[in-house]
Formats: C-alpha cells, structure tokens, sequence
C-alpha cells in the first residue's frame, strides 16, 4: 500500500472534529444540496433511527480472525444491565413505529447474555418489530434453541464462514465447526416441526480464506433452509471496522479502487441507526464499537432520541452532507458502502 496515497485525507479524531465541523461552510455545497433533495426525511427536525442496535453484551466465546473484539480497549467486557436495557426501550417505545427494525447484538455473543430472551420479549411486549440478533451457534444448546424460538425473536443470523470445518475453524477460533452445523440444523428442524415464526439468515462473510467455498455452501444452505419462511443464505464482503483490523485498499481490491463518488457520498449509517453498547456508550456508527472514537457521551439517563440528535452528532452529519466524512479518520478507512452492493445470495 502506498502511505501517502494523494487521496488520503486530513485525519480528525476525537475532539478536533467538532471544530472542523464548526468552521465549515456548507451553505454552498452542491452536495448538500442535491442529497437533502434526494433525502428530504434527512432535513427535518429531529432525526428518528430507523434501525436501533442495542449491544447488550460486550465479550465473546470466540475469537475471529476478522472480527475487532481482541484488539486492545480500555471498554470493559460486560452484559447490560437489565434496568438500563428496560430504560431504553421505553424511552423508544413512543417512536416504535418509525424504528423499522432493533438488533440485539454489535460486539460480542448474545447467547452468553442469560437475559438475551427476557429482553427480547419485553421489547416484542412494547411493540418493536423485525427484532433480531447474529450469533456463532457455538453455545445453541437445546434449552437456548427452545428459548429462543419460544421468545418469538423475528430474525437469526447464523454467522458460519466456512462449509469445511478446515476452513471455518481457521477463521472463527474457538468454536467448533462440528457443533454449529448440528446446533443450526437442529434449530431449524425444531422451528419447522413447531411452526415457530423465527426466520433464519445463514451469512457467511466472505474474505480471502473462504472465497472458494461459496458455491458449495450456498447450496448446502439453501438446500436446509425454507424460503417460503423467508429464510435466506448471504454473504457480503469483510469490512475494515474502521481501518481496526485491516487496510482498506487491500479488502476493496487495491489502492487504485477507491471510487471519489463514494469517498464524497454521505453514509447512511450516521443518519439511520442508532447503536448503544453494553456500557451505555454511543459510537457514530456499528464501524465505531471497539471504543468509541467519536465521543457522544454515556446513555446514562438521556433520551436515546436526544441523543441522537445532539449537536455533536448533528454536527457529524453536517461533516458527512458536505462530502467531507474522509476527515473522519474511521469514515475515511470504512469499507461498509462499497461492501453494500455486494451483499446477497450471489
Ligand atoms: C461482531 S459479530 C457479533 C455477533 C456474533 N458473535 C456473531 O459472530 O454472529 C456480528 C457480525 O459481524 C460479522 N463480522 C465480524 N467481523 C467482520 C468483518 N471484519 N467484516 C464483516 N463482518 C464481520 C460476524 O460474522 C457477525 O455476523
Ligand atoms: S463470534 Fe462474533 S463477536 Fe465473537 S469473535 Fe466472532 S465475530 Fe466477533
């Protein structure tokens, strides 16, 4: 990779952002222009998620090559607690029908969560839809998969990167290919049998270990699954995590694939989804959860809403209308929107 690419952007990290978002004059920017045209729900007054992510532990049983959970932090490993979790939902709970979807999972393995399924039927009880969490299937015994489709959870993402156990234990250490293929096939016979409404994803995050493996586990998968219950296997292309695990010239296909439109575009994610994590804390994005390097304070007993309309946040928005998010070091690394395009069953 070349260091001093031309393209590489100023980098602005922690509270050197505000200033640059303050001093920029944006009035002017076609760019501005033309998105809000596009986007106009993104003019109004208070900006409403439409996808919340509640983290409700932070730790795993596992330790994937690709995944940015064993990489140093001063954020400490922990499940939330049950009163901060209920606090949210209800302060949710009178935007319920703009919030199009909640995931209860960002870095870390929801089944080790004992409260995992207490939570996932209180927020069914205030009336959130298309609830969902991914996890490895490593601990899905069979008490999990009963609670789980008892908890009537609308969506399961089986993260499997492999359809050989060679290639799936390279990339996800510490868990047991054997087991996750017996624990996935089983929750999918026990959800048939019992009628069960849970649908299920198998999503395999494609990367140079497991591209030659697709095509078999596609119709391995596919041949397992139900369609008619909305059931789909996926795949879409490892990303950077913010540049935190690997370099995003390489993932995006070398340094000559950067695509100035979408360095320029803003990203959707600062606008649509909001993420808490287990600690309370809130990052600008799912890219910015190993610890949060934008800042917007601890939940604590804030509005979620408020939050997610504070100045600061506001003020990286502005950043992203500009077409200027490349000064945010973790924007300018992000591979997420070239990723998008790609992701599906092909
Ligand atoms: C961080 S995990 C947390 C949930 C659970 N432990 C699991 O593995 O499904 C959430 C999702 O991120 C995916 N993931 C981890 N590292 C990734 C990367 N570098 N690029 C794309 N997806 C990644 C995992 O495969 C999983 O589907
Ligand atoms: S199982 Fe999930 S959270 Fe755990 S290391 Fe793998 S990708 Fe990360």
């Amino acid at each position: 990779m070349n260091e001093n690419h031309v393209r590489r952007p100023v980098t602005v990290t922690g509270e050197d952002w505000f200033e640059v978002a303050r001093t920029l004059d944006i009035s002017d920017e076609t760019v501005v222009r033309d998105f809000l045209a596009d986007n106009p729900a993104f003019g109004a007054d208070l900006v409403i998620p439409k996808r919340v992510t509640i983290e409700t532990i932070f730790g795993c049983n596992a330790r994937c090559g690709m995944c940015v959970i064993d990489q140093p932090t001063e954020r400490i490993k922990g499940v939330m607690p049950m009163a901060q979790f209920t606090g949210i939902i209800d302060k949710l709970a009178p935007y319920r029908d703009r919030i199009e979807m909640m995931d209860f999972f960002a870095l870390g393995e929801p089944l080790i969560d004992s409260l995992l399924f207490d939570r996932i039927r209180y927020a069914k009880a205030r009336g959130f839809r298309r609830l969902a969490f991914a996890t490895n299937a490593h601990l899905l015994t069979k008490a999990k998969r009963k609670a789980l489709l008892e908890s009537g959870i609308d969506t399961v993402i089986f993260s499997i990167d492999g359809i050989t156990k060679a290639t799936h234990e390279s990339i996800r250490e510490r868990v047991n290919f054997d087991k996750v293929m017996e624990n996935v096939q089983a929750v999918i016979r026990e959800r048939d049998a019992g009628d069960f409404k849970t649908r299920f994803v198998v999503r395999f995050v494609r990367q140079a270990r497991n591209r030659h493996e697709w095509d078999e586990y596609k119709a391995f998968w596919s041949s397992r699954i139900s369609p008619g219950r909305n059931d789909v296997v996926t795949s879409y292309d490892m990303h950077t995590w913010g540049g935190q695990v690997a370099n995003k010239d390489e993932v995006i296909g070398g340094d000559q694939q950067r695509d100035e439109e979408i360095e320029r575009l803003p990203c959707h994610h600062v606008f649509d989804k909001l993420t808490i994590l287990a600690d309370g804390s809130i990052p600008l994005c799912s890219e910015d959860i190993l610890e949060p390097a934008y800042g917007f304070g601890l939940i604590g007993d804030q509005d979620p809403i408020q939050a997610f309309n504070s100045a600061r946040l506001r003020a990286m928005r502005r950043l992203h209308l500009a077409g200027r998010k490349t000064l945010l070091k973790g924007c300018s690394e992000c591979t997420l929107l070239y990723s998008e395009p790609r992701r599906g069953s092909d």
